[in-house]
């Protein structure tokens, strides 16, 4: 059975992330898949504090709270979905810091200590261009072959400062919906 984790990086637990995360963790379901959703906004966690003890315990990292758990679920992996707002032309706070928290996924050579999995992001933004921080997203998927993550979609929620704007783009749902779905496979 596949498993896949999910962090949602809102601080809206019914926002249109959290629809769109729902959305793809059924389809995952739906497609035999084992889902864990992480709220991070829910979560004690700390942020990285350079350390670099993943680097000599090879992949622990030193701290030990709610994201070191999820850590290593996200090692055994098969898929893993990160949904944030945009804020500020950038992901939220708390998903930075979760990025910095998966240091212990990569070696000295920023090779990937724990295998390939799936990557599926997803952005909700006030914008209503769904192009306007394409660029942004781009820059950002340049870390993730060292995590080992291969990043097979993005999802864009556009006109989001409503927390409904999801729940009503059914087109949307769908691909979400479908995404999930392909995780699981
Ligand atoms: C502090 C803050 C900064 C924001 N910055 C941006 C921004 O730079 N660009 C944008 O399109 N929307 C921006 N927004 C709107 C959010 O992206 C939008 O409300 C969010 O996607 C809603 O997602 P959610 O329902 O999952 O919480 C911002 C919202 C807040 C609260």
């Amino acid at each position: 059975m596949k498993q896949v984790v999910l962090f949602n990086g809102s601080p809206r637990m019914d926002g249109n992330t959290a629809t769109i995360l729902n959305t793809v963790a059924r389809g995952a379901q739906d497609g035999g898949a084992q889902v864990k959703i992480y709220t991070l906004f829910k979560m004690k966690f700390m942020a990285c504090q350079s350390c670099f003890a993943c680097r000599r315990e090879k992949g622990q990292c030193a701290i030990n709270d709610e994201v070191t758990a999820s850590l290593e679920k996200v090692k055994t992996a098969d898929a893993v979905v990160i949904g944030s707002p945009i804020y500020m032309m950038q992901m939220t706070g708390p998903v930075k810091n979760l990025y910095d928290r998966f240091f212990p996924l990569m070696d000295a050579q920023c090779q990937p200590r724990y295998g390939k999995k799936k990557l599926l992001t997803v952005y909700s933004q006030g914008m209503e261009d769904p192009h306007m921080f394409e660029s942004y997203f781009e820059y950002t998927s340049a870390m993730f072959p060292a995590f080992g993550f291969d990043l097979v979609g993005n999802i864009v929620c556009t006109n989001s400062n409503d927390p409904e704007s999801a729940e009503r783009n059914a087109e949307l749902k769908i691909r979400a919906y479908e995404a999930g779905k392909a995780l699981a496979s």
